[in-house]
């Protein structure tokens, strides 16, 4: 009986643009311009009216006071490391456990990644880990708030103060989350938000830095725009040549994500009641961890992220996966490789051959296996992640999930 409901179970591709992001879109179209960007110092430096409207509802609902829309978090991220004014000779500490962007965004500027390692229950970087690779070129810290939810964040905050170091969060998996009663992602000194395809809420592409620091969010603006050429006109800025790039949002994505934005808090809720239902589900399977919440967080759960003891389960992790996989259900062993087991770390290749950034100025860097155990042990041994909790999925979805879970691990005890 149950195994007949399972197999009627499908998950279909998500997809959540309707006539409302069609209307604003062809509002776009039929108006213009595609891109209200230009590169002289006026008020059309700072994008079109799209872009501007945008950003301005982003800042009234995560209540930020600077919003600067990019072209992506990756780019977003690249320009937060050039408004902090980090480059070549300057470290950033960043978790290994995380898309590769975080950390190639230090690369983009010259400075070096340096990881630490991450909590094993939240998934987070680990402020312990963080503190013993402080050195005196260290500039930043990189809080990547991983499948929905901040680390511990009030002992990076404090770390960070004690050693005068700046905190980026990249909360492209986390819009909506919130520790201590604040949305992720406004915590620390500048914040970078995704809306890539994957994302809780998206417009093809995109992202937005935030950050309640002037400064900052000047220094953000001109490194969009190729600060390079439009400095001397620009009002207010004091801080010397800024070099950059083009990074600028259009008015089509800024209009769909605008209509995204407006569905953040329903979507939000959505997958919280599936993947509380999940963990209620899942619970007492000895050696099954379902997601772990420290106290101050809510997680909105962009993954649904459990840990398993393959001994106290009976199977192996990649049997279990197989099985449920096999069953047609979304789930994976394990989240990315560590990144410093990437090739570009491993042979120290970002700009050709000449090891630069890495090795310069007196440091060099070594990215062996075993630097950061607890990732390791994550990523090959105990992490398993599945997508169920998505919207349009439903309860029966999650049903369907559970019970097949449960059944696997009991069919391979019998054996
Ligand atoms: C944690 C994290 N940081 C950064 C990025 C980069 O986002 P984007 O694709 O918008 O450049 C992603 C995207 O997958 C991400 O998950």
């Amino acid at each position: 009986m149950r195994k007949k409901r399972n197999n009627k179970i499908t998950f279909p591709p998500v997809y959540m643009i309707d006539a409302r992001e069609i209307r604003a879109v062809t509002a776009v179209l039929k108006k213009g311009p595609l891109s209200g960007f230009v590169g002289d110092a006026s008020a059309d430096f700072f994008g079109g009216p799209v872009v501007k409207r945008f950003e301005s509802a982003f800042a009234k609902k995560f209540k930020v006071r600077h919003v600067v829309s990019f072209n992506s978090a990756t780019t977003a991220l690249h320009g937060a490391v050039v408004a902090l004014s980090i480059g070549p000779g300057d470290e950033v500490i960043v978790p290994p456990y995380t898309m590769s962007a975080s950390a190639t965004a230090v690369l983009m500027n010259g400075a070096v990644p340096i990881f630490a390692d991450i909590d094993p229950d939240t998934f987070c970087i680990d402020p312990k880990s963080v503190e013993k690779k402080i050195t005196k070129r260290t500039k930043a810290v990189m809080m990547v708030n991983l499948f929905g939810q901040t680390g511990h964040m009030g002992a990076l905050l404090a770390l960070a103060k004690k050693h005068k170091l700046s905190v980026i969060e990249d909360n492209a998996q986390s819009a909506g989350a919130t520790w201590q009663g604040q949305y992720t992602g406004t915590v620390g000194d500048i914040g970078v938000f995704s809306f890539n395809v994957h994302k809780q809420i998206q417009s093809g592409e995109g992202g937005v830095l935030v950050t309640n620091n002037k400064t900052f969010a000047l220094r953000a603006q001109l490194a969009r725009n190729h600060g390079e050429s439009v400095v001397p006109g620009m009002p207010g800025y004091a801080a010397g040549p800024i070099f950059g790039s083009n990074y600028r949002m259009t008015e089509v994505t800024a209009a769909i994500a605008e209509v995204q934005l407006s569905k953040l808090d329903f979507l939000n809720r959505k997958r919280v009641a599936l993947a509380n239902r999940l963990t209620r589900k899942l619970s007492n399977i000895p050696g099954l961890t379902p997601p772990h919440i420290p106290k101050g967080n809510t997680h909105v759960y962009y993954s649904y992220i459990m840990k398993m003891d393959a001994k106290k389960l009976g199977i192996s992790r990649a049997e279990l996966v197989a099985k449920l996989q096999k069953l047609g259900f979304p789930i994976g062993a394990g989240y990315v490789k560590p990144l410093y087991l990437l090739p570009l770390f491993q042979k120290k290749q970002a700009f050709n051959a000449t090891h630069f950034p890495f090795d310069y100025d007196g440091m060099t860097q070594e990215y062996r296996k075993g630097i950061c155990p607890v990732t390791e042990r994550m990523h090959e041994q105990e992490l398993i992640g599945t997508d169920v909790c998505q919207h349009p999925y439903t309860a029966a979805h999650i049903d369907a999930f559970a019970d097949a879970m449960r059944e696997v691990i009991a069919a391979a005890k019998k054996k």
